[in-house]
């Protein structure tokens, strides 16, 4: 039978410091490893939602119009008040906004929800939420007969499957206007500054 070894009470206080010093430790290392952690998890769902998405749906991965190319697009659609937009794949909503400040009743269709959510509340920080409106949609599958002009920042190798959809379902002129890409087999009315602008006949 082992005997039980009496510790003094300066031993049992080293002990108690010595084990404070343990979990202090390891509350040192999760407060290192939770920023690292999160940076992978936020990293991923960035790479997932930004990149994946985009190319399971068939579209362009997100980068955002410039404001010199904002001021184009608005300037060739032409928009008259109370004219229904769309922008295909609307990103942070920058030109949705932009759009309905220009008088359209905008929309806006996007796969990415924190895109929908970013563009959700620029929207209702800019004051227009009863002109701008996001759908957390994939763009191919929406019916874009009832649009009057439509905006697109796509990328090149949807551009043919795109003008065979917008030439079927858009109603006779239409508008299109297209940034950064065009459409090959459309002839296209006017290019601007990278911009392209078509009409359906
Ligand atoms: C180049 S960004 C353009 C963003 C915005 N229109 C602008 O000009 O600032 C393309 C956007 O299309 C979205 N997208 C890609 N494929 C899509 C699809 N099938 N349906 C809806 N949105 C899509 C991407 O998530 C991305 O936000």
């Amino acid at each position: 039978m082992g005997q039980r070894v009496r510790k003094s009470p300066i031993r049992r206080f080293f002990d108690r410091i010595e084990k404070s010093f343990q979990n202090m430790n390891l509350i040192i290392i999760l407060l290192l490893l939770f920023p690292i952690l999160f940076f992978i998890l936020f990293s991923s769902l960035f790479f997932l939602f930004g990149a994946v998405l985009p190319m399971i749906f068939y579209g362009a991965i997100y980068v955002p119009s410039d404001k010199e190319k904002i001021k184009t697009i608005i300037r060739l659609a032409e928009i008259k008040p109370g004219e229904k937009v769309v922008d295909l794949g609307s990103g942070d909503g920058v030109l949705v906004i932009a759009l309905a400040k220009a008088g359209a009743e905008a929309h806006g269709y996007e796969i990415n929800p924190f895109l929908v959510w970013a563009a959700r509340r620029n929207i209702s920080k800019a004051k227009i939420g009863n002109k701008a409106f996001i759908h957390w949609k994939n763009f191919w599958q929406e019916d874009l007969s009832g649009f009057d002009v439509v905006v697109i920042y796509g990328i090149n190798y949807i551009m043919g499957r795109m003008e065979v959809k917008l030439r079927g379902e858009l109603k006779k002129d239409a508008r299109v206007v297209s940034n950064a890409f065009n459409f090959l087999g459309w002839p296209q009315i006017k290019k601007e500054d990278g911009v392209y602008l078509y009409k359906n006949n």
